[in-house]
């Protein structure tokens, strides 16, 4: 594995400027020795429309050791991996000329480069502070659901190339293994612990590492023949998952462009489609209860359908008058409605925090497992009736996917 970055601070760059080459020689050291864990860079004045940030991480593929550049957009990541060389190029370009800030994480120290109107350096080094470390031995104690080593983590930048919890993916570890404690009670709820195949589709898949996850949950934990199928509309994500299944040798593990409203797919077993977008929720759940899925997994967001035809019933009128009380009641409202549509449809249905409000706030999952006998559902279909009506709401999205009739 080739070891460290190129970095130019005993040449040319940072010459005469010597904060700067400091900072080089620094993240040199770091990547030589490999305690490295991040360097963001901010402050970004250069031509780009809307980049922001850029963060940059080692990653492992397929045993080569690469630097994962993650550009941060104001509405999207694009990533990058590079070999040591080209990145070291690529760095030294950036640095001072088109970013004015960067921040350096290794595991003994925090190093903050800021560059002055004038093209000076300064530099603040300070030793790493305990939580900013990762802390390995609380994480073991702690019943974990994904094993820490696993390869997809490293080559999504979730741990470093020694298998160590990368400290600004705390979050995304944690949110993993929360979904895949959810994902194993809904498996073993529902028989398909003993499935000998099983498809799984990943609507909105996004950068996929619940994807990831949920394939070496099944492939490699349970040890069953699975195929994942991530759908995604950006085709830029797509390219990349499927590069990164591919570095991986991962079989059964594939990702599609396509748009879920008009995706086709049949025997589905696991539908799970996390934070997409509005409707696209009710199109995924329209899906999964056609293909008669065993488990429907979903966490909405961005609830937009309901919310302009709310009639205030009087009484509530001070109350949804403040916008924000109006838009948890429409986001209430609306996975109300489609939990007990799910119900509605043979499922049983629970509607719980998905991860704590501290880890993100897009924090509802809503569980649904087909239920093995037919279910009454005259009673649910009233209550649905009912809230509509109380509400005043015309038009559910789900609601009239379910009412039309199967195409093809
Ligand atoms: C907030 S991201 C969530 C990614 C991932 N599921 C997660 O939870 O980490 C939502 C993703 O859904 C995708 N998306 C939105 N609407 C979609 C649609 N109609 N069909 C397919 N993908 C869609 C977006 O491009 C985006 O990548």
């Amino acid at each position: 594995m080739s070891a460290s970055l190129t970095l130019t601070s005993d040449t040319t760059a940072g010459a005469g400027n010597p904060q700067l080459q400091r900072f080089f020689s620094l993240t040199k050291q770091a990547m030589a020795d490999k305690s490295l864990q991040r360097l963001l860079l901010t402050k970004y004045q250069g031509p780009k429309d809307e980049l922001q940030r850029l963060l940059i991480s080692p990653v492992e593929i397929k045993s080569e050791l690469r630097w994962r550049f993650v550009w941060q957009y104001q509405t999207n990541h694009q990533t990058e991996n590079y070999p040591a060389d080209e990145a070291g190029r690529l760095l030294t370009e950036l640095l001072p000329a088109h970013f004015k800030a960067g921040q350096l994480s290794t595991e003994t120290s925090e190093v903050q480069l800021t560059i002055s109107k004038k093209g000076k350096a300064l530099l603040n080094v300070k030793k790493a502070i305990a939580s900013q470390k990762p802390d390995i031995s609380h994480n073991r104690q702690k019943q974990r659901f994904v094993e820490q080593s696993r390869p997809f983590l490293s080559a999504l930048g979730v741990t470093d190339t020694h298998g160590q919890l990368i400290p600004a993916m705390t979050n995304k570890w944690k949110q993993i293994n929360k979904f895949i404690e959810i994902l194993q009670g809904a498996v073993k709820d529902t028989g398909l612990l003993q499935a000998t195949q099983l498809h799984v589709a990943d609507f909105g898949s996004g950068k996929a590492y619940l994807t990831f996850a949920m394939h070496d949950y099944f492939c490699h934990t349970l040890n069953l023949q699975a195929q994942i199928t991530g759908v995604e509309l950006r085709q830029n994500l797509v390219d990349l998952c499927n590069e990164t299944a591919s570095a991986l040798n991962l079989t059964g593990l594939r990702f599609e462009q396509g748009d879920v409203k008009h995706f086709k797919t049949r025997g589905i077993n696991v539908m799970v489609a996390l934070h997409a977008c509005d409707i696209a929720t009710d199109y995924a759940i329209n899906m999964g209860i056609r293909t008669g899925a065993e488990i429907i997994m979903c966490s909405p967001c961005c609830h937009k359908e309901i919310r302009p035809q709310i009639r205030l019933p009087e009484v509530m009128a001070p109350m949804l008058v403040h916008g924000i009380h109006l838009g948890q009641e429409a986001e209430m409202v609306t996975d109300s409605l489609r939990a007990l549509l799910l119900e509605a449809h043979g499922y049983q249905t629970k509607v719980f925090e998905f991860i704590s409000l501290e880890h993100t706030s897009k924090n509802k999952m809503i569980l649904a497992t087909r239920r093995k006998k037919v279910h009454d559902n005259s009673a649910v279909l009233q209550q649905i009736d009912a809230i509509k009506q109380f509400y005043g709401i015309k038009q559910q999205c789900l609601e009239q996917l379910l009412l039309a009739k199967p195409q093809g």
